[in-house]
C-alpha cells in the first residue's frame, strides 16, 4: 500500500511514522508513506498556502489553488482509491473503516490546519472525511498518523503471530480481554489459576467470556450479537 499525505508540517509526521511496526511495515516494502510539503505549491514566492476567509471572522483558511496544485499532480502518477481530509467534523474512525482502507491500494491524505481547507475543494476532490474524534487538534498531522497507523498494521506481513490484529480489541464488536505475564504470583496477586492449566480450549472460553463482561462493562454501546 502507498498513502502520500499533503501537510504544511512534515515533521510532526516523521517521528510517528519512523518507529516501531510503521517503521518495519516501510523497511519490509509493505507500507510506502510519502510526505509532501504544502508549501511547494504555495501561490507565491512567498511560500502562501493560506488567507483570511471570506465573511470575516478570526482565523485563516487553507486555499484552493496549492491543494488542488498538489492534488493534481500527485495524481497524475496514480490513481487514488480514496482522497481522505482529516477534520474534527468528519465520520468517526474506527476498527471498521481502518479493516476497509487497508484493502486499498493508494490512499492521499490531506493535513489541514488553522480553520481548514476552502470548501470547494471538500466538494470537488475530497473522497472521505475522517475525524479521529470528538476534539480539536492544532492540525490534522497527528490524526493522519492515528489513522496511518491503524491502517498500515493491519497489512498482510506487517505483523508476526504474537502481535496478531486478530485479537485485538474492536475486532470482533469485543474489547480485549485481559492479559498476563511471569511471575504467576506477583506480591500475592496470582494469576487466574485457567491460564496456567495449559487447557487450551479452556482459556479461549475464558479469554472470550472476560472480553465479553469488559464489553458489556465498559462499552455497553458496542452492538452484541
Ligand atoms: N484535525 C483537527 N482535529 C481533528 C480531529 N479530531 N480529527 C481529525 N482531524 C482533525
Amino acid at each position: 500500500m502507498r498513502i502520500d499525505i499533503i501537510s504544511v508540517l512534515p515533521e510532526l509526521l516523521e517521528s510517528p511514522l519512523g518507529h516501531s511496526i510503521m517503521k518495519r511495515a516501510q523497511n519490509k516494502g509493505l507500507l510506502e508513506v510519502h510526505v509532501h510539503h504544502l508549501r511547494q505549491w504555495a501561490v507565491n514566492e512567498y511560500g502562501q498556502v493560506d488567507d483570511y476567509q471570506y465573511g470575516g471572522g478570526a482565523g485563516m483558511v487553507m486555499m484552493c489553488e496549492p491543494l488542488a496544485n498538489a492534488i493534481d499532480s500527485l495524481s497524475k502518477d496514480r490513481r487514488y482509491d480514496e482522497i481522505i481530509y482529516m477534520t474534527p467534523d468528519g465520520q468517526r474512525f474506527e476498527q471498521k473503516i481502518a479493516n476497509r482502507l487497508s484493502l486499498k491500494e493508494n490512499l492521499l491524505i490531506i493535513c489541514g490546519h488553522y480553520k481548514g481547507i476552502d470548501q470547494r475543494i471538500r466538494d470537488h476532490y475530497v473522497t472521505m472525511e475522517i475525524s479521529i474524534g470528538d476534539y480539536v487538534l492544532s492540525g490534522g498531522e497527528l490524526a493522519a498518523a492515528v489513522v496511518v497507523d491503524a491502517v498500515g498494521r493491519l497489512l498482510p506481513g506487517v505483523l508476526n503471530d504474537e502481535t496478531s490484529a486478530l485479537t485485538d480489541s474492536f475486532q470482533d464488536d469485543l474489547l480485549a480481554p485481559p492479559v498476563y505475564t511471569r511471575p504467576a504470583d506477583f506480591r500475592g496477586w496470582k494469576v487466574p489459576d485457567i491460564l496456567l492449566s495449559g487447557d487450551l480450549k479452556k482459556v479461549d472460553e475464558w479469554r472470550y467470556e472476560e472480553a465479553l463482561k469488559r464489553t458489556i462493562e465498559r462499552r455497553p454501546d458496542m452492538q452484541q450479537e
